[in-house]
């Protein structure tokens, strides 16, 4: 009966045990755990173009390799999430429709272009220095195959935020020319990092109920404190300023109190109109209709198998 599913359900959260494709789960939770395993995934694939842009113009063999290792990583990452929702009902050809008809979010960061070699650095210092903020403690997260998925890519992020940083202190013991360059990106991609935390806690429709379940660990406003407090001592050993006259330590606090976030240029962009909504999305329709040749004779192929196996 499921009142007993429903009690079973709830121990197991209690217990801090994981749900697994086949127990029994609340329609919401189902609903909330996919909603968020599905953008994530979006995320990563849309997450590749912004640096994906720059192999081809890398400046030396080593950076090139570097970075490609890094994109294809965010592609793997996409596929272990996507396969997470699948585990969910969900079917992979929908998620894809969903992401180009923009039925379904992928983070707001990804909408910004990246104008530089030094926006390469920049990203993986304080893009996926957020995303590891974040995704850390998703690690615990009460649904199993989303909380393994993340404990892989957490390993991987890591590699990444470290490229970038070494990237830019090299960058920083260069020339004028490119120190400025890591100054300009720095400046350009704080604030939006900061949005990569959600609408503040007040705002934050789903954190409630996503941290009774235990999908979500901390709310939106502790992770981005955690990731500013974080950042500060690393921006000074990098000799580069963040672009925040309110950011200050606060020691009755604690913490670093810091400027108001711009949630009007949040909201637009989450909506579909920031710098590069538009691009990013039309590049993955394009992309999924040059593919399509290659999903044809994958299943004709699968097809032909079944019949020999049949035969
Ligand atoms: N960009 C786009 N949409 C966002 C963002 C953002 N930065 N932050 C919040 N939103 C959306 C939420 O998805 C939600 O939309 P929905 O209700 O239509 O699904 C809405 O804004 C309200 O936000 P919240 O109620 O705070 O939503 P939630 O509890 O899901 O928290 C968060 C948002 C923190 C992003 C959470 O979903 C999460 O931790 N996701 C996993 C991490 C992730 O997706 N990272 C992707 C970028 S990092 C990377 O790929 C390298």
């Amino acid at each position: 009966p499921e009142h007993e599913l429903q009690a079973h359900f709830e121990r197991t959260i209690a217990r801090d045990q994981r749900i697994e494709p086949r127990d029994w789960m609340p329609a919401d939770y189902r609903k909330s755990v996919l909603r968020q395993t599905a953008q994530h995934a979006h995320s990563e694939i849309i997450g590749m173009q912004p640096e994906g842009a720059w192999i081809t113009r890398a400046p030396s063999l080593r950076r090139k390799a570097i970075l490609l290792a890094k994109v294809q990583d965010e592609a793997g990452h996409g596929l272990y999430l996507y396969s997470a929702a699948e585990t969910l009902g969900a079917d992979r050809a929908e998620l894809t429709d969903k992401l180009i008809s923009g039925a379904q979010k992928y983070s707001s960061i990804f909408n910004y272009p990246t104008l530089t070699f030094a926006d390469v650095g920049v990203i993986g210092w304080l893009v996926d220095g957020a995303a590891i903020c974040n995704q850390v403690p998703l690690c615990r997260s009460s649904y199993g195959p989303y909380a393994r998925a993340m404990i892989r890519i957490c390993k991987e992020e890591s590699f990444h935020q470290r490229q970038g940083y070494e990237l830019l202190m090299t960058m920083m013991r260069g020339t004028p020319e490119q120190r400025r360059m890591v100054q300009d990106a720095t400046d350009r991609w704080w604030w939006p990092s900061l949005m990569m935390f959600g609408p503040p806690d007040a705002d934050s429709p789903n954190t409630e109920r996503s941290m009774a379940w235990k999908i979500k660990r901390h709310t939106n406003d502790e992770l981005r404190q955690r990731f500013v407090d974080m950042t500060v001592p690393q921006a000074g050993a990098l000799g580069v300023a963040l672009p925040d006259p309110e950011l200050r330590w606060n020691a009755e606090r604690g913490h670093h109190d810091f400027g108001e976030i711009d949630w009007d240029e949040f909201k637009r962009v989450v909506s579909g109109d920031g710098p590069c909504n538009a691009e990013r999305v039309e590049h993955r329709r394009a992309a999924h209709e040059e593919g399509a040749w290659v999903r044809e004779a994958a299943a004709a192929h699968a097809a032909k198998r079944e019949e020999v196996a049949a035969a």
